[in-house]
């Protein structure tokens, strides 16, 4: 999807009337969100008899929930391909689409989704309570709740333009920014101590702090989407100061992975008598979970937080590729990488496999990927510059100006940079599903 609607910005007339570019960016960033959503709720499910020391409570419910889900899904996307667009009235909102970035699913998905998720909400909290509490299960509880309780905002409808905006933030926003980094906190803990056998105590305090800090400036940080939606103007301030503290954390969760990688390879293993094989027992799940610690620093951190959280700034860039650029390096960066590491730890667990080890295909998968997204990142930035040059400052945002910096060289050639980028991201994927499909089997992995 995400090719589709990169050709339509070089090709207008691609699919044009059939697939339209508004369709494939709306079924791309869906499945994007449903994807990670899985995968988070797969996560929880795997650590949790770990973690608990118990076998998880309404496992039976769980998978009826997951069956019921993905039934819903698929019919929710049929009708985004197949019918796309509504007339626009009451029953559009309930059977088509709710016409809201990211999370567009109608409400009769809405509601099914929320029923869904409560099923594991219950699973998890009466796994913890009945079982031991650790610190990451813990703060997993508390952050699934909010992550859960957080999706009801963007749920209720008003006709007023401005107020639908700003509690549908609080999806998107705190989402990302607040509990799905807390949730990203957790794995990173649950990771750190199981592939490399680091010290609990250190982790979970590192998770405390981090906890701490990513609810303090990422609840408040929210005002950097209040600036120009028709929000009272304190916004400005309370924006500013709040989402330019959100980059601390991000370092803090960075220097964490590091300082417990370093922590490892200085022998920590030695001390605690541990045999030699599991100084790290899953190659391409760390490799993913290094890429998380610097993607997370550099997507959300300094293409989110440096260049444009500032009011002063964001008046320029503004829905310009900019923010595809930093969306696409942050979502990539701080979710998909641990997300595709800790499927990396599922296939490791499922196959009883004591040490795996990287493959060619896992290799090609991360190199590809990687290289990709840092293209489709760098290219995007450069279309956003051109952007805000002659779009923004030369020619004052009018509407002529923004017809005529789409025609501009760089912003054509950034586009086709990322068109070609987002191809090699492409067949990184590729490779990606063939190993993760098909590693299990390979004779390389320790039993
Ligand atoms: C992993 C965490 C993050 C993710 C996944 C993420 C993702 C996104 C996405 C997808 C958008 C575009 C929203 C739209 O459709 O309009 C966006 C916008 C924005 N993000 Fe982030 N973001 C993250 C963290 C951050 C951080 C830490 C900051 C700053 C401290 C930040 C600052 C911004 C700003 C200022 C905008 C608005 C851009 C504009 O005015 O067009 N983001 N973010
Ligand atoms: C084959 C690779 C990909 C291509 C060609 C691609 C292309 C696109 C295009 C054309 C858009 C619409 C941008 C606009 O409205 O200006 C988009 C939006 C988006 N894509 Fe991708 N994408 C790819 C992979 C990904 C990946 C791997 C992620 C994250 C893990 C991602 C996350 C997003 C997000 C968050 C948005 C919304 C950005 C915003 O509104 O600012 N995409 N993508
Ligand atoms: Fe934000």
């Amino acid at each position: 999807m995400g090719l589709i609607a990169a050709t339509q910005f070089l090709y207008p007339s691609f699919l044009f009337e059939i697939f339209d570019f508004s369709v494939a960016r709306m079924v791309h960033i869906n499945a994007l969100v449903v994807w990670m959503l899985y995968a988070m709720i797969g996560s929880v499910y795997y650590l949790l008899p770990e973690e608990t020391g118990i076998e998880t409570v309404g496992i039976k419910l769980g998978k009826l929930a997951f069956y019921i889900l993905t039934a819903a899904v698929t019919v929710v996307v049929l009708v985004y391909i197949l019918v796309q667009v509504g007339p626009a009235e009451e029953s559009t909102i309930w059977l088509i689409n709710e016409g809201r970035e990211y999370i567009e699913a109608p409400r009769w998905a809405d509601i099914g989704i929320v029923v869904v998720v409560l099923v594991f909400v219950f699973n998890l909290f009466a796994t913890a309570i009945k079982g031991e509490q650790t610190g990451i299960v813990t703060v997993l509880m508390a952050d699934v709740l909010a992550l859960a309780g957080l999706y009801l905002a963007g749920m209720f409808f008003t006709d007023n333009i401005s107020m639908d905006q700003y509690w549908w933030w609080w999806v998107i926003h705190l989402w990302v920014e607040a509990t799905w980094e807390v949730f990203v906190g957790c794995l990173a803990a649950y990771g750190l101590i199981k592939m490399i056998g680091a010290r609990r105590e250190v982790v979970e305090m590192w998770l405390w702090i981090e906890v701490s800090m990513l609810f303090g400036s990422g609840i408040l940080g929210l005002g950097h989407h209040y600036f120009w939606i028709g929000t009272p103007e304190y916004w400005w301030e309370i924006g500013a100061l709040f989402s330019a503290l959100e980059p601390v954390p991000l370092v803090a969760m960075f220097v964490h992975v590091i300082y417990d990688w370093g922590g490892k390879e200085t022998g920590t293993n030695e001390v605690k008598g541990v045999a030699e094989e599991k100084m790290m027992n899953n190659s391409p799940a760390f490799a993913w979970f290094v890429t998380n610690a610097f993607g997370n620093f550099l997507g959300a951190g300094i293409w989110g937080g440096f260049f444009h959280t500032l009011p002063q700034v964001n008046i320029y860039t503004h829905g310009t590729q900019f923010t595809s650029a930093h969306g696409h390096l942050a979502f990539f960066g701080a979710y998909a990488t641990i997300l595709i590491g800790m499927m990396y730890i599922g296939v490791q667990g499922n196959n009883g496999i004591k040490k795996m080890k990287a493959t060619f295909d896992s290799k090609m998968a991360i190199s590809l990927i990687t290289i990709g997204v840092m293209g489709m990142t760098v290219s995007l930035t450069v279309a956003g510059y051109g952007q805000v040059l002659v779009e923004r400052a030369q020619m004052g945002a009018t509407w002529e100006a923004y017809f005529v910096s789409q025609d501009f060289v760089w912003f054509v050639q950034g586009l086709g940079w990322r068109l070609a980028t987002g191809v090699v991201t492409f067949i990184g994927f590729v490779f990606l599903v063939k190993d993760l499909l098909t590693t299990a089997k390979s004779p390389r992995h320790v039993r």
